[in-house]
């Protein structure tokens, strides 16, 4: 079984802030909990670097959207490092191959007859590189995401024949009701579909920054068909001894902000349907962080919380930590720094971090470093019983707030189990030495499983933890809580979430 998962790539107008930090996190911790599961993941995400939003922007920076591009993408490849994003491949849609790529999936496009010529009148937003439609627009002719005022189009481009999907689309979403999740904006896709589609440009005669057409060169594709086949060129070249197309496609997974929907679940699947190509599987869309101001974050906006300042003060798990328990996975939610140090006090430090510390310091104290053989705790174990199952459908489903939350039950029974059981007053009483023996054995693998659970979350405690357990297994198969007996004594572990 493979498993290919994407984020949507970013524009390089700009640096990167967290609304595009929240989209690489989230992704990666489905990758890695797949990889947990099934070594034969691919975890694609990247940048996007054609089209008005970066010429915009390098007009007015006085550069060339090549040189902007450059340095922002730079930007983007370091922030995924600094997050511990285990991305497989970062594509740039400025790379050659991709280029070469879309000009052949697009020509089979219009070999196929999909694509005619025509004039194109309308709302256009800029920095959404959107055309938009009637019920799109605000009062005023603005954009209903960036609130600028639209730009009146005129001009000859290339159409690419959606209209003609119409049926093609509809079967694909009665066929599949998981094609578009969560359900709220399967409906929202559907509802866009059943309003009726019109043909959509293909080609810009104005724009230059882009992959030239390769029938009619004075026209550059249109960036989004640009930019939402990197999910399909990236396969082609990311090993250069291997086309990776064959083994991974069609994607398990995009994953995506609820803006871009329209896209991913009908431009796209209608795009691939014409050029003959596999559709994929599910679409995810999550929903957006606001700012302390409850709107979208944005540059425009100017309401932009820097995850550097989270990674700065509390380090990275604690950002991953607190945007997937914060913000349910599917639903907006509004950030601030408040909440991620409440977060990262409360849970990170005092919950699982002190139960760490307490088990690893308590089987060095009362046994020499060494984890007992005694059997597990029938009370604790049954607490464990089914978790791995659970966490495996819901992120099967790619509810990762949801399997976190139940990770976390655990972490918080295992912190009472410590309190009920009071090793420290059993260490005091010979008599209770087996009893002793059995919880210490109990919590051992009580943080063993929970760390194995939490590695796709907070990669960087979990490996702390298992290290110092001597246990680095990540693997689910190994996940269920059973008795243990470990070769070598548990060593020092320092705080894995320090005061601040
Ligand atoms: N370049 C297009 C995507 C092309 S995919 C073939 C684009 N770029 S973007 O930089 O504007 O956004 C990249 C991703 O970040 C999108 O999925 C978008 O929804 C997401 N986010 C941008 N701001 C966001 C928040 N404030 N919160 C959560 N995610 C948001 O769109």
């Amino acid at each position: 079984m493979t498993f290919y998962i994407t984020t949507a790539i970013s524009y390089v107008n700009g640096a990167p802030h967290l609304g595009h930090a929240y989209e690489a996190i989230t992704t990666d911790v489905i990758a890695r909990h797949m990889r947990q599961r099934d070594p034969d993941v691919f975890f694609l995400t990247g940048t996007d670097e054609h089209g008005e939003p970066v010429a915009d922007a390098a007009r007015d920076l006085g550069v060339e959207p090549q040189q902007l591009a450059d340095e922002n993408a730079a930007r983007f490849r370091e922030m995924v490092r600094e997050l511990n994003v285990s991305n497989d491949f970062f594509i740039r849609t400025t790379d050659e191959e991709h280029g070469r790529l879309v000009q052949q999936v697009l020509q089979r496009v219009h070999d196929n007859g999909y694509t005619h010529k025509g004039l194109y009148e309308g709302w256009y937003c800029p920095r959404c590189a959107d055309f938009k439609v009637e019920n799109e627009i605000l009062d005023g002719n603005r954009c209903p995401i960036h609130f600028i005022e639209l730009i009146r189009e005129l001009e000859e481009n290339w159409f690419f024949e959606l209209s003609r999907f119409q049926d093609r689309l509809e079967q694909l979403f009665d066929d599949h009701r998981s094609f578009v999740m969560p359900l709220a904006r399967y409906n929202e896709a559907r509802a866009f579909i059943d309003s009726g589609l019109q043909d959509i440009s293909l080609s810009r005669a104005r724009m230059h920054w882009g992959v030239p057409v390769p029938w009619d060169p004075s026209h550059v594709f249109y960036v989004w068909f640009d930019a939402l086949l990197n999910y399909y060129t990236a396969l082609g070249y990311a090993r250069p001894d291997e086309d990776l197309r064959d083994r991974f496609w069609p994607a398990t997974f995009h994953i995506i902000g609820k803006d871009i929907l329209k896209f991913h679940t009908v431009f796209w699947p209608a795009m691939l349907m014409a050029a003959e190509l596999p559709v994929p599987e599910h679409v995810f869309v999550h929903g957006f962080l606001l700012g302390a101001d409850g709107r979208k974050m944005s540059k425009s906006l100017g309401n932009v919380l820097d995850p550097a300042d989270v990674l700065d003060s509390y380090g990275v798990d604690a950002l991953r930590y607190y945007l997937v328990r914060d913000v349910p996975f599917g639903s907006d939610g509004a950030v601030g720094i408040d909440g991620a140090r409440a977060r990262y006090e409360s849970e990170l430090a005092n919950e699982y971090g002190n139960l760490a510390s307490r088990t690893i310091a308590m089987i060095r104290r009362y046994n020499d470093g060494r984890i007992p053989g005694a059997d597990t705790d029938p009370e604790l174990r049954d607490e464990f019983e089914g978790l791995v199952g659970e966490v495996i459908e819901l992120i099967d489903a790619a509810e990762i707030t949801a399997a976190l939350d139940r990770i976390w039950q655990r972490v918080r029974r295992a912190n009472r189990y410590v309190e009920e059981r009071a090793p420290w007053q059993l260490a005091k009483d010979p008599k209770a030495h087996g009893e002793l023996h059995r919880v210490l054995a109990s919590l051992a693998e009580a943080v063993r499983v929970l760390s194995v659970l939490l590695s796709p979350y907070v990669p960087e405690g979990a490996a702390k933890l298992l290290d110092a357990l001597g246990s680095p297994d990540l693997s689910l198969a190994g996940a269920e809580f059973a008795q243990r007996t470990l070769a070598r004594p548990v060593a020092e572990l320092a705080p894995l979430y320090p005061k601040r």
